[in-house]
């Protein structure tokens, strides 16, 4: 039988790089994301490239029953994850004064909430079978306070923590936990999110291989996994400095990379 593997986002970006390198390494898969549309063309360009029929979930994981209602679909199907990538995520840019309360709170949803939800909901079923791997993809953002994504930041952090701390928990069984930080992406989450300008051209990397480096690092049970030698560098700076410099360098740094309605 085929290893399944689930991805939520896997209609773009980063999320649709780590479903094709999961189904090119045999792995059946369930992409979840909220664009019927993409999904399908991703389900039809993966149908040539697989012997093994590839399901679609379209769900908004921002709904408080996302999470509960894949998770049923799947159990109604007998169906237990090998892989679950939590990959599904979006910035929200501006002083949080002035930015829309209900996208933040979606974005705490999907972040927070949905992503662990789906690990509390899928891991017993992998313990059980001794076996079993979570990704989480966080951010580079995640190791310090980001004036003008002010959540967006903090929701990454949370995703740090918590998954180093149920990779220890989960030591010993089976299950491994690694938690992907990528620094800027090209992915359509820049235009769309974060209104980055044609100013910053250096450091940005590409999804796919983002991609290549989140699966190496899974597969090595590796923990936290950052792509780049300059993003190793950036996530670690903040120790040398106070947190209030970090949070205003970061400042400086969104404001001359980004456009500013
Ligand atoms: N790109 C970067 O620079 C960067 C850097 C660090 C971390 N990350 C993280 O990497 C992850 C993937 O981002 P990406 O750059 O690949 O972005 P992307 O190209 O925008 O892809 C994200 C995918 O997630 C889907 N999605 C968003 N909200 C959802 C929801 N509520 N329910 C279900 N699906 C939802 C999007 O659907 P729609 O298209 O319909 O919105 C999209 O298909 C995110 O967690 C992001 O925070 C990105």
């Amino acid at each position: 039988m085929a290893k399944l593997g689930m991805i939520t986002g896997a209609a773009n970006g980063i999320g649709y790089e780590i479903s094709k390198l999961l189904l090119l390494d045999s792995y059946q898969l369930i992409l979840v994301d909220k664009d019927p549309e993409k999904l399908q063309e991703v389900k039809t360009e993966f149908s040539k490239l697989s012997e093994f029929e590839n399901r679609i979930l379209v769900k908004d994981l921002n709904l408080p029953n996302a999470a509960h209602e894949i998770f049923q679909e799947l159990s109604d199907l007998d169906l237990s994850l090998d892989v679950l990538v939590n990959n599904a995520g979006f910035g929200v840019f501006g002083t949080f004064s002035n930015t829309n309360w209900k996208d933040e709170r979606d974005m705490i949803h999907l972040h927070v909430l949905s992503a662990t939800h789906l690990c509390k909901l899928f891991l017993p079923q992998m313990i059980k079978c001794g076996k079993g791997k979570i990704l989480n993809v966080a951010s580079i953002a995640a190791f310090q306070p980001g004036p003008l994504m002010s959540v967006y930041y903090a929701t990454k952090a949370y995703l740090v923590s918590f998954s180093i701390a149920l990779a220890n928990e989960l030591k010993g069984t089976g299950v491994s936990v690694t938690v992907l930080c990528p620094g800027i992406t090209k992915t359509k989450f820049q235009q769309t999110n974060c209104k980055i300008g044609t100013r910053r051209n250096w450091n940005i990397t590409s999804s796919s291989s983002v991609a290549k480096y989140a699966i190496k690092a899974m597969n090595k049970n590796k923990v936290l996994a950052i792509p780049g030698l300059i993003n190793r560098f950036l996530a670690n700076f903040h120790r040398f400095i106070p947190v209030r410099t970090a949070a205003s360098i970061v400042r400086k740094l969104q404001e001359r990379n980004r456009k500013i309605d």
